[in-house]
């Protein structure tokens, strides 16, 4: 668990391929933060550069459409060493590109230490709390489902530490 802190200025949102589950989580997280007052910056990126420039999976925009979200005009990029310096906090979709992110840090780490604060995505979360958001690229409509579902409540338990201090 984190230590409780401020709300962040920034957030950085990390998956894979940055057109499934990180632009759902952007836009969710966006939402959010807006209804609940907070002002904090948020992206998305993927430590894979198989998808840098497209936009979300198709799959992935229809489901995020039918919950309310609009990630069309989103565009993949990969997570790169100055974000570690222009985020508070970078959240993971999975163990995976947490320890891919950790990984990139550790380079860093030698000549500053107010690197991004990393977490899994999950982490505040009573529900899911260290869980995946698995990656539903080969899976189905139901996975793709579950990826909003799990995004949503996690999104809020951030907001809710955040807002609660
Ligand atoms: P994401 O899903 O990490 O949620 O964006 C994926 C998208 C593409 C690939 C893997 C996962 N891929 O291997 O191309």
């Amino acid at each position: 668990m984190l230590k409780k802190a401020c709300t962040p200025s920034s957030v950085l949102l990390v998956c894979l391929g940055n057109i499934c589950r990180s632009p759902t989580a952007e836009e969710v997280f966006r939402q959010q933060a807006a209804i609940a007052g907070l002002s904090i910056k948020i992206d998305s990126a993927g430590t894979g550069d198989w998808h840098i420039g497209h936009a979300p999976d198709e799959r992935a925009q229809r489901h995020a459409k039918s919950h309310g979200y609009n990630i069309n005009k989103l565009k993949a990029r990969q997570v790169s060493a100055d974000d570690f310096h222009k985020f508070d906090l970078i959240l993971a979709m999975d163990t995976q590109n947490l320890a891919d992110l950790k990984a990139i840090k550790d380079n860093l780490a030698d000549t500053d230490t107010s690197l991004a604060q990393l977490a899994l995505f999950s982490e505040e979360d009573p529900t899911y709390g260290g869980d995946d958001v698995p990656d539903p690229y080969q899976g189905d409509s139901n996975d793709f489902e579950e990826v909003i579902e799990r995004i949503e409540s996690s999104a809020k338990s951030w907001i809710e530490s955040w807002k609660a201090n």
